[in-house]
């Protein structure tokens, strides 16, 4: 596993207990894509002790800068919100598989729960790198302070619907049930497809070439129910499971979930996922 350091360049509160903190890594030269996470520690002790898993928020054209959008949840968290810019920091990564993005699509629709915004600004500036592309941003919260880069979705040309649970801003809806108005809007079911199968069974990714490709991540809630309107509807869409990761490295089996294939882990086998593939119990 990759072992690097970082200086902090920025760590500053965006919006209540989420920060956004900008590191300068100490010679990576692996590649990092939109999905990925690294494992960051909070400071030298032992205490905390385990690493927290935050994902690639951002990835600079300037060599080894990334940016990561955080929330504090605990201690870890905590003690990293109250570094300083200029001191260092040990991390591990990239880590994980990143959103594949096929390039035969254009359209493409991105679904972000409360933190779950945080890799998917990555996808969205890797997504307008595409010529021809429309790109579709739904962001949900659960109130109007909690919402966040609606500003940094714009920047890459995206129509940005804002949905807040208890209609502070934008819709008065859940993330998903906005997401179902769009397939209508997009028309998305497999019947249109022009890769149509007989078969009534679940497509998999091998036989379905969709010409709008669907992202998500989010609180498990949302991603249940976004699975269930997956199902429903016949489409395919790709899941960052990150919320669901404890220790991050294989070791304590807390993020096992079971998929068609067997029993996956989030942090070693994911954190993205086609929501198709994964077993809900
Ligand atoms: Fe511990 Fe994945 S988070 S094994």
């Amino acid at each position: 596993m990759p072992n690097t350091r970082a200086e902090i360049l920025i760590n500053q509160q965006v919006i209540q207990d989420h920060y956004r903190m900008v590191l300068k890594l100490d010679g990576n030269d692996k590649p990092v894509r939109p999905g990925q996470f690294f494992l960051i520690k909070a400071n030298s002790d032992y205490d905390p002790l385990l690493r927290r898993p935050l994902s690639v928020h951002r990835i600079s054209s300037r060599p080894n800068i990334i940016e990561f959008l955080y929330r504090v949840t605990g201690k870890g968290t905590q003690i990293m919100s109250r570094r300083s810019k200029g001191t260092s920091i040990d991390l591990l990564g990239p880590l994980g598989t990143g959103f594949r993005v096929p390039r035969s699509q254009s359209n493409f629709i991105l679904v972000a729960g409360g933190i779950g915004v945080a890799p998917l600004v990555a996808l969205s500036d890797e997504l307008a790198k595409f010529r021809k592309r429309s790109i579709t941003v739904i962001l949900g919260a659960k109130t109007r302070s909690l919402l966040t880069c609606e500003q940094e979705f714009k920047e890459v040309g995206a129509r940005v619907i804002v949905a807040t649970e208890d209609g502070s801003q934008g819709d008065k809806a859940l993330a998903s049930e906005v997401l179902e108005d769009l397939i209508k809007e997009f028309d998305l079911r497999k019947s249109t497809s022009p890769f149509t199968s007989k078969d009534t069974s679940l497509i998999t990714i091998g036989d379905y070439r969709p010409e709008v490709g669907l992202y998500a991540c989010g609180p498990v809630g949302m991603i249940r129910s976004i699975a269930q309107i997956a199902r429903h509807h016949r489409i395919q869409i790709q899941a960052s499971l990150e919320e669901r990761m404890a220790c991050g490295i294989g070791a304590c089996l807390g993020c096992a979930i079971k998929t068609r294939s067997g029993y996956k882990t989030v942090c070693k086998d994911g954190p993205v996922f086609d929501l198709e593939d994964i077993v809900w119990e």
